[in-house]
Order: C-alpha cells, then structure tokens, then sequence
C-alpha cells in the first residue's frame, strides 16, 4: 500500500509531498526530486547510520546517476541536538562544497530532521531538503509542520525556523528495528491527533495496539496522522492560534518531562505527553467541559496502547503548579490552556480556575 498526502503552505505558495509506504526503495526510485540538484548530502545519527545508511545510499545511486553523495553522521541522542553540532555540520557541508543547488537529505528520527531541517535552512540562507523520517515520533509529528531546530543549553527547541522540507519520505517497515518503547511512546502523538481534531480516526487508531496491526493498518494509521497535522499547518503554520490545538497534552507534559529528565527513572516525550493528556483531558472533566465517559474512554486509551498514565515521581501538586506558571510560555503566571469540548473537538487558549488543575494533578501523582 502506498499513501501520499500533499501539504500545502497557502499563503505562502509551498507544496510538498509525504509519501508513506513499506518501501523507501520503491519511493525513492520514483522520485525526481534530486534531478535538479547538483551534490546530495545525507545527514544521519550513528544508530540509524549503522542500520540503514548503506542501503539508502545504494537507493539514490539507483534513481540518479550523480556522483557527488556525502553522508555525515553525529552521534545519536537529544543531546546532541545542539549548536555546537550545526557547526560541525557546516564545517562538513563547506569541505564538500555543498551550495544552494545541492539538496540534504535528513535520514532518521526527530533529532535528525529537526537539526538536519535547522542546518540545511541557514546554511547559505537556505539549502533545500528532504526528511526520510525513521522514527514514529519522527513520521507522525516531527515530518511535518516545518519546525526545524536545537536546543540552546536545556532550553529545548530555543533555536530554530520555519522550513518545510521538499519532500517527506516514510517507509513504515524500518519501524521495525526501533526499540520497542521508542516506538510506543511515537504512538502519544497519534492519539493525540485524534483526540484534538477527530474522534472517527481516534477510535480506529484505539481498537488495537500499532505493533498488533498489520502493515497496511500501520500505514493508513500513520498516513491518516500525517493528514491530521497537515491540515491544523496549513491553517496556521506559525502557530498563531489554531496549531496550539497540538500542544494538548503538552503543558502538564513538558513540566513531566523536565522533571523527569532529572532523575535516573527519566521519561521519554511521549510518555511524559500521556500522563499530560490525562491531567489535561481530568481538568475539561472537573470543568464540565467534558463528560466521565469520555474521560475515560481517553484514559483507556492511552493505557491500552502501552503509555504509561501516573507519574511516578514523589512530587507535590503545589510543586508542579509553581513549575506551570513559571514556565515561560505562560507569561504573566496566566496559565493559557488547550482543552477539549469532546474527543475531536479542541479550544485554545482556555483559563481555568486554579482548584481544577490542581485536583488533576493530585489524579496522576
Ligand atoms: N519539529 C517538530 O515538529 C517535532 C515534533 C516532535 C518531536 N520533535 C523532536 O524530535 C525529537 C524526538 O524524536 P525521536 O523520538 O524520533 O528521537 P531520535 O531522533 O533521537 O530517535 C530516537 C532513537 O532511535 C534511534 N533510531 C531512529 N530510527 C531508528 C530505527 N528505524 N531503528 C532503530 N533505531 C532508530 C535514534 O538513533 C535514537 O537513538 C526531539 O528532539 C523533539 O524535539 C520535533
Ligand atoms: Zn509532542
């Protein structure tokens, strides 16, 4: 099975394709998106190297008679999604005399793309790319929207730009070698898309676990994500107001995470996500935004995918909401949230009375 899914920027005329399917080989032999580029730069971590830079090499080779193909690989890890890795990047991209007719290539998960993304769109004020994404995190999320970045010290994403990519290609079957809780935390971002934006693809993406579906199941549910979040990006590609529906879940979530990532028991985004959206989806229900039944039917959810739903953390709720409000995304100490009216259904930028989040708090502890 093979799924295509055009993105388009309206109001700033940009279009491209993201092709899913179960094989890269079969993509990449049909594409014609490196004929108009002089030199090809594949930028890919050491793990994803090991596993796949061979082959994807081979691929290219076979689709275009270029004979310029450079590779550069970083170590893997979010910790080296910084500064001082661009810079070793460019470095790179100079020595091999890589321009604006040349075309980069981000094979890998999120961490790959979004540098890869933040690399290629100031080096030279703007080489061209394309993300082969190898992560489900990476294929559901980070593929799409054009947010490209690194992070600054511990402030995650501080740096970076609004780039689209050329072209997205997924190619589901290298899903398989992902660590098993690598790949079920990528399935938060899943859920999450059904729970803000379309109850019919929630259902389906909640009847049976992804690594229990088949390949064709796995492509229409990745496909039809991809498809979610497109549509909230064209709408609103710098985040203005309505792309804030996707950062359900993710003001408890961040808090989560951060919290998390400093102990020796840290949580991975999607999971720390998991626990977020259940405070969150706990505070529309104390609100009487939404009714027990479908809080639970959300709970359910995200416990039948393997996510985890408390925090295991020993942690005040008192704790927690000061780390809230001085969050700098909150300015003010206003705390402004995205919240559901029903699965499917998101409204942003909601202010709710103190006692409520407090109370889903304690619910996750
Ligand atoms: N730009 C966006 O809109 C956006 C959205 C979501 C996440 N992100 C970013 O994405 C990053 C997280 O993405 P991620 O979870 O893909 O992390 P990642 O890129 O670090 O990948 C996770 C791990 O899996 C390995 N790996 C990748 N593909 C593999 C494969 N097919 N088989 C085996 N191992 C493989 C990687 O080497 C790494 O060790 C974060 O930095 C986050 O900020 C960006
Ligand atoms: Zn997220």
């Amino acid at each position: 099975m093979r799924k295509t899914i055009s993105v388009s920027i309206n109001h700033l005329s940009k279009k491209y394709d993201i092709q899913v399917s179960d094989s890269l080989d079969k993509i990449i032999n049909e594409t014609t998106v490196f004929e108009k580029h002089s030199k090809i730069f594949i930028l890919t971590d050491s793990n994803v190297a090991d596993l796949y830079l061979e082959s994807v090499v081979k691929m290219i080779r076979k689709n275009t008679d270029k004979e310029e193909i450079y590779s550069y690989i970083f170590e893997a890890g979010e910790k080296n999604k910084n500064l001082q890795t661009v810079k070793e990047i460019y470095e790179d991209m100079v020595k091999v005399g890589i321009d604006r007719s040349s075309i980069i290539v981000n094979l890998g998960g999120g961490v790959v793309t979004d540098m890869g993304g933040y690399a290629a769109s100031t080096f030279l004020r703007g080489v061209p790319f394309i993300n082969i994404s190898t992560t489900l995190e990476g294929m559901v999320d980070a593929s799409v929207g054009g947010k490209t970045g690194v992070n600054l010290d511990h402030n995650k994403n501080y740096i970076g730009t609004f780039t689209q990519p050329k072209a997205v290609f997924i190619d589901v079957s290298m899903l398989k070698t992902l660590p098993h809780r690598v790949l079920v935390q990528g399935y938060a971002e899943v859920l999450k898309h059904g729970i803000v934006a379309d109850e019919q693809y929630f259902d389906d993406a909640s009847r049976i676990p992804f690594i229990e579906m088949s390949i064709d199941q796995q492509i229409e549910i990745i496909a039809s994500s991809i498809k979610i979040k497109s549509q909230v990006v064209e709408q609103d590609e710098l985040e203005s107001s309505y792309r804030k529906i996707l950062n359900f879940g993710h003001t408890i979530g961040h808090v989560v995470e951060s919290l998390s990532l400093e102990t020796d028991d840290s949580l991975y985004h999607g999971e720390a996500v998991s626990i977020g959206m259940i405070a969150e989806a706990k505070i529309c229900e104390l609100s009487g935004m939404i009714d027990s039944k479908t809080f639970n039917k959300i709970e359910q959810s995200i416990i039948n995918s393997g996510l985890p739903s408390r925090f295991k953390l020993t942690i005040s709720s008192e704790d927690i909401y000061d780390l809230l409000i001085s969050d700098k995304k909150n300015s003010n100490g206003v705390i402004k949230w995205t919240l559901l009216t029903g699965i499917g259904e998101a409204v942003v930028n909601v202010m709710i009375d103190k006692k409520f989040v407090m109370t889903a708090i304690e619910y996750i502890l």
